[in-house]
């Protein structure tokens, strides 16, 4: 059975990393997205709602696919979590050019620590090419609208609730 791990900040969750799960929870049995909780960073949502929210964004998003998709927190080093889980891939989505040399360089020093967890990435949909989660996070902080670019239940926290209700 094979065993992939998503690793990411999510924080939130947008679009573009639903559509990544979404190709990878096709290609292998299990995906488990892997929640990064870096208590050096002060993030837009604590990791039980980013996992709350991945959660119900798949089960509404995705429901066909959830079976295959675990959500889980870990600190430290990926490729760690990866070993300790059994996981033969490291998933990770490509926006454009611009993502390609950090992303390069995250692979094959993943690979020199961990030669039997291989990384293949996903190239995420033109249409969610300007997606990021750090421009989210800005729009979010200055009270923009960010239902566009965040499944409903990330949205909703950021207090967008998709009724079209106004802002509380
Ligand atoms: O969503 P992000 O912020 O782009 O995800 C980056 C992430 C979490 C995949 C990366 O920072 C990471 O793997 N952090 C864990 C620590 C680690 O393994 N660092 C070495 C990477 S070569």
């Amino acid at each position: 059975m094979s065993l992939a791990v998503y690793p990411g900040s999510f924080d939130p969750i947008t679009y573009g990393h639903l559509d990544v799960v979404r190709r990878a929870a096709r290609v292998f049995d299990r995906l488990v997205m892997a929640v990064l909780v870096n208590p050096r960073k002060a993030p837009l949502l604590p990791a039980a709602e980013r996992v709350a929210a991945i959660r119900e964004a798949i089960a509404g998003e995705l429901p066909d696919l959830a079976p295959h998709i675990e959500i889980a927190t870990f600190d430290g080093l990926t490729v760690d979590f990866c070993r300790q889980l059994g996981a033969s891939h490291l998933v990770r989505g490509l926006r454009a050019v611009s993502d390609f040399e950090a992303e390069l360089q995250m692979a094959h020093m993943n690979t020199a620590l961990a030669p039997g967890v291989d990384t293949v990435f996903f190239m995420t949909a033109v249409e969610y090419a300007f997606l990021s989660s750090a421009l989210v996070r800005e729009i979010a902080r200055f009270g923009g609208d960010v239902s566009a670019f965040v499944p409903a239940a990330v949205a909703a926290r950021l207090g967008w609730p998709a009724d079209g209700g106004s802002r509380p």
